[in-house]
């Protein structure tokens, strides 16, 4: 067992089913939960400890009182804020999620400046943004869950429309997290098979579209809220890959300094991730369809940046 600690900002549906998957596979040594709702975080705490007990794991779980629980964490994961509702986007959430997270980053850098955090909040790009500046972090330092999520949930509609090559499928999805995503066909495979050996045109085109509106689907679905099991596993990966400095390549959000030709954006790229966080960006030769789409979604991104500047978030 390592001498890991982790704290998780927001122990709603994200947070408290990463807390519960940290806690199953012993993953850290120590959680520590917050939220603005103590009740709630006392009860996923002692809920979660059992079943960490339950499962013979070592990890401790616990509820924070107040900022000082959270010294000394080794990576910090923000999931609070507002989730969306039907008929919400991701971009409703816009200011009120940022001033969230603008309140918990100054927590975090008083108590715990040293940690390596990962966003989780919507709408994503903009908010993994937002920490950046509010805190002056280095770029390595906030990196935001999203791609791994995408990834996943095209490797599902692959899987649906196939039939097999369950647990062989490799898929890829960049860009923001947003209704312009842009999932890479041509980087994503069954069993190391191009998709175009396995599925026509029309079925690719199918799945690209099914992959998008992922998050939408579940939204309408549960009417109040939006998924948790696969973006808390997803989150678990990184959080995983940096704590056993495992120098993994993921699709994660990052400010981008210069790489595909952009600057002060944040978007969804190819990282590698390890005990310092974002250790590596690693830029995909994209062809030039890719790139379009790839431009599409960062504008989408930097127009919400736009947002909060013309709301001059970043001015006090
Ligand atoms: P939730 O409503 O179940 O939980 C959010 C929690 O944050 C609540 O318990 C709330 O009390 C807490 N909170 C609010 N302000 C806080 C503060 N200042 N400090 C501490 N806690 C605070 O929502 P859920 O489903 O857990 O989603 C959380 C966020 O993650 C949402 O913004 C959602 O849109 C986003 N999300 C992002 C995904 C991604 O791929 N990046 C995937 C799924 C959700
Ligand atoms: C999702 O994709 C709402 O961003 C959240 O499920």
């Amino acid at each position: 067992m390592n001498n890991k600690k982790v704290a998780i900002i927001g122990a709603g549906n994200v947070g408290s089913t990463l807390a519960y998957t940290l806690a199953s596979k012993e993953i850290c040594s120590h959680i520590v939960l917050k939220d603005i709702k103590q009740n709630l975080v006392k009860a996923m705490a002692l809920d979660i400890s059992q079943a960490a007990n339950a499962a013979k794991s070592a990890t401790i779980v616990t509820a924070a009182e107040d900022g000082s629980d959270l010294k000394n964490c080794d990576v910090v994961v923000i999931t609070a804020g507002l989730p969306r509702l039907p008929g919400m986007s991701r971009n409703d959430l816009l200011l009120t999620n940022a001033k969230i997270i603008s309140e918990v980053i100054l927590e975090i850098k008083e108590y715990t400046p040293n940690s390596i955090i990962v966003v989780v909040s919507n709408p994503l790009d903009a908010m993994v943004y937002t920490a950046l500046k509010v805190s002056d972090f280095p770029r390595s330092q906030i990196v935001g869950m999203a791609g791994i999520l995408d990834s996943a949930r095209m490797s599902h509609f692959i899987l649906e429309k196939l039939g097999y090559g369950a647990g062989q499928i490799e898929s890829s999805v960049m860009g923001g997290h947003g209704d312009d995503m842009v999932p890479l066909t041509n980087f994503s495979t069954v069993a190391g098979l191009a998709l175009t050996e396995v599925l026509s045109d029309e079925d690719i085109a199918d799945i690209v579209e099914k992959t998008k509106n992922g998050g939408a689907q579940i939204v309408k679905y549960l009417e109040k809220g939006s998924a948790y099991y696969a973006p808390a596993h997803a989150t678990s990966l990184m959080v995983e890959a940096i704590l056993n400095n495992k120098k993994e390549i993921y699709p994660c959000a990052v400010m981008l300094e210069g790489e595909y030709g952009y600057s002060d954006v944040v978007s969804g790229v190819p990282v590698m991730l390890g005990a310092n966080g974002v250790e590596k960006v690693i830029e995909l030769s994209l062809n030039e369809r890719q790139k379009e789409l790839f431009a599409k979604s960062v504008s989408s991104v930097q127009e919400l940046i736009d947002g909060l500047n013309e709301n001059k978030f970043f001015e006090n």
